[in-house]
């Protein structure tokens, strides 16, 4: 398959670029740059709505992973920074690849449980609606600017992405260091539920997701069990041999944090990844408990 990927270069993108690097993979990857490009990159700059075009014909699919990173304070720049590099980006791509004179097969683009909000206990499937708050209205935005490439024929999928796990980046090896010197804890009571996934099975379904042509529309990319953030806390004190009973209150990550706080850490979505599992996709870490061994080995192989 001839493949480009955006967000090549990301956390979840580097791992991805790798694994189809293959010799029966041509992979091109879609990265924002004002120097010369190589050949096996496209130039995009979605700020300014410019992509190179031309070389976008007689591309098989594309797996669209770019956008603003959301940590950081929310400041409406940010906030405007995280939006438009997502909705505006999608536009910019899915408008080009309906423009095509043979627009790719299939479209495999990001998107994240924040879609469902702040729910509780509720088990939430791919068939739930959508929730309140800045990442729901972001993530429904995005993934409503796929809608072009559908009507144009090509298979569209939004990966609705939990929080991926991994010891060599995205938020955990954040959370390491307090919880290494025993100073780890639930956070804002704990009760809320966390929907999570580890990197080597995050990477595993977006692979399966350009291979299954069945499959389209929503997935939520998540293990099948979601677990509490007390029990999470407490799973890996107990992987890394360290009490975890030092809690975090509420306050004081929305006073640190703000918003993104409040939305990251404190939401709760209790999310089942019910088109994965029907679809019959095995996961290599289904269970938080090996999952975060996985993770903290060191070195980390995941
Ligand atoms: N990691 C998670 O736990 C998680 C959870 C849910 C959803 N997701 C979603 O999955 C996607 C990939 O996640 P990730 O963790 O790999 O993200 P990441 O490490 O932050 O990488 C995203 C990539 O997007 C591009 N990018 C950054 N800022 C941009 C901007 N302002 N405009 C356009 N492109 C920009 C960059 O690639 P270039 O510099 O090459 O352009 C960057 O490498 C993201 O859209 C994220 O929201 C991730």
């Amino acid at each position: 398959m001839k493949i480009a990927i955006s967000g090549a270069g990301g956390f979840i993108g580097s791992t991805l670029t790798r694994a189809l690097s293959v010799p029966e993979n041509q992979v091109l990857r879609i990265v924002r740059t004002n120097a010369e490009t190589s050949a096996s990159e496209l130039r995009w700059n979605p700020a300014t709505g410019t992509i190179d075009r031309k070389h976008m014909e007689g591309i098989d699919a594309v797996v669209h992973l770019a956008g603003e990173n959301i940590v950081g304070r929310w400041t409406q720049d940010k906030k405007n920074r995280i939006r438009d590099s997502r909705v505006l980006g999608t536009r910019l791509l899915v408008e080009t690849l309906a423009g095509l004179t043979h627009p790719p097969k299939a479209l495999i683009c990001a998107s994240a449980t924040g879609y469902y909000g702040d729910r509780r206990d509720e088990v939430l499937t791919e068939k739930s609606s959508s929730g309140r708050g800045f990442l729901a209205e972001v993530c429904s935005e995005w993934e409503e600017a796929t809608t072009l490439a559908s009507a144009a024929g090509i298979r569209v999928v939004m990966l609705r992405f939990g929080l991926v796990l991994s010891g060599r980046g995205g938020g955990l090896p954040r959370m390491l260091l307090p919880f290494r010197l025993g100073l780890g804890g639930p956070i804002g009571g704990g009760q809320q539920y966390v929907s999570w996934i580890t990197l080597v099975d995050a990477v595993h379904a977006t692979q399966f997701a350009l291979e299954q042509e069945t499959l389209s529309g929503p997935v939520n990319v998540v293990a099948p069990q979601s677990v509490t953030q007390r029990e999470f806390a407490r799973t890996l004190g107990n992987v890394l041999s360290r009490p975890a009973f030092l809690p975090i209150p509420a306050f004081i990550v929305r006073g640190l944090l703000g918003d993104m706080g409040q939305e990251v850490l404190l939401n709760s979505a209790r999310v089942a990844p019910n088109k994965l599992t029907d679809a019959g996709f095995q996961y290599e870490h289904p269970v938080i408990e090996n999952a975060l061994q996985a993770c903290c080995q060191r070195p980390s192989r995941t």
